[in-house]
């Protein structure tokens, strides 16, 4: 038997510190549980385009379709902010994004009970908190046509189109009920179907795919202004939201910041499944390449090592590895672990990127 692939692209700033912890978790796996994957590095956003001018080369393009997992780190920095738009380091990511068709972005909002303190919100509001919302990524109105910026008459008039297909809302609404079937088979979709008519086509063809094939999916169907309201009233209604790439993007922002820091956010990026059945997927940290902290070695690595729990659990169906591993993040937190960004200044010291690794694999072992 071959081993999975697996196409390491670390970035910039942060992005190589925090990889560097979930490289090692790899590396056990392969030594403590008989999983080995085919690791393979590469370069991608201004780490690239410092070597080929580009920030992604046509040859890593070429790797991620191939791989059967993509890890990647952040991309981005002060160093590239002046560069072309078409070379710059987010072009990288877009151009991963675009190519692999990852239609379907899973956000987790997960609350850990060491960490419920740091919740905006009150303690029993958010403690025990673990909700997923899928954000549809490659359309909307981020995408559609007529967009720009027109004149009209004595005034100019900035233009940008929301725009949904049947086929783009049925491969959503189908990934998020496969996803509700491995948890409460609850799902949620929100639009505005009050006032868009893409939002009533949306909950039109949602319903569709629920009655034709998901029978057994506890479907409701809310206004996605609304769905805002209760998320930040009663977060734990929820257990999977599905929804459009605005509404999702907004949402799921808010949704995140009830469980606290930045450092914590993993997420899944999923296409269309491969011939193997396993979908193209690109796994990474919901954070940037946090250039006010990079190379000091005091990044939070727990975002990109759940990150990595994910592809366990999407890509490769080791769905217990993924709970291990999830559960050795909550063991160290409980313990008191805490880098820089989980804790006030009144907290005492911080532990660096390395150790928080240390005390993961420590958990692990
Ligand atoms: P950011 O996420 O890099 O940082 C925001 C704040 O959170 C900073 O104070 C940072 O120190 C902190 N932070 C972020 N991740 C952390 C971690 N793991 N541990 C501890 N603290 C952490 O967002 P920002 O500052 O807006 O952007 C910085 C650069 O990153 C820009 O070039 C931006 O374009 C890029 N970026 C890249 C993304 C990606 O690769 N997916 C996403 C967001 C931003
Ligand atoms: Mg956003």
């Amino acid at each position: 038997m071959t081993n999975p692939t697996l196409l390491i692209l670390a970035g910039d700033g942060i992005g190589p510190e925090v990889m560097g912890q979930v490289t090692r978790i790899i590396d056990w796996y392969g030594k403590n549980r008989d999983l080995a994957f085919d690791v393979e590095h590469d370069l991608v956003g201004g780490a690239a385009y410092d070597k080929h001018g580009t920030p992604l080369h046509d040859d890593t393009m070429a790797k991620a379709l191939a791989a059967d997992a993509v890890l990647l780190g952040a991309v981005g920095g002060p160093k590239y902010d002046d560069l072309d738009f078409s070379v710059k380091p987010e072009r990288g990511l877009l151009r991963l994004r675009k190519e692999m068709d990852l239609f379907s972005n899973l956000r987790p909002a997960q609350c850990f009970d060491a960490l419920a303190d740091f919740s905006s919100l009150k303690k029993d509001i958010v403690a025990g908190l673990d909700i997923m919302i899928v954000r549809e990524l490659t359309s909307g109105v981020y995408f559609g046509e007529p967009r720009g910026i027109f004149e009209e008459g004595n005034e100019r008039v900035g233009i940008n189109t929301q725009r949904y297909t049947e086929s783009e809302i049925d491969r959503v609404a189908r990934s998020a009920f496969e996803l509700a079937r491995r948890r409460s088979g609850k799902v949620c979709s929100m639009e505005k179907a009050n006032v868009m008519e893409s939002g009533i086509l949306w909950r039109e063809v949602v319903q569709k795919v629920r009655d034709t094939d998901y029978p057994d999916i506890e479907l409701t169907h809310m206004y996605a202004d609304n769905g805002a309201m209760q998320l930040v009233r009663a977060p734990k209604q929820f257990d999977v939201i599905v929804t459009d790439n605005l509404f999702g993007d907004i949402l799921s922002d808010c949704a995140a910041m009830l469980t606290g820091s930045l450092g914590m956010l993993p997420s899944a990026s999923l296409g269309a499944p491969n011939p193997d059945g396993r979908p193209k997927a690109l796994y990474e940290p919901v954070h940037g390449s946090a250039p006010d902290i990079a190379g000091q070695g005091k990044a939070n690595p727990i975002a990109c090592i759940l990150s990595f729990a994910m592809a366990l659990r999407y890509s490769f169906d080791q769905g217990d590895e993924a709970t291990r591993l999830e559960n050795a993040v909550e063991k160290v937190l409980a313990d008191g672990a805490r880098t820089a960004d989980l804790m006030g200044p009144e907290d005492g010291t911080p532990i660096s990127t390395t150790e928080m690794g240390d005390a993961i694999l420590a958990a692990l072992d």
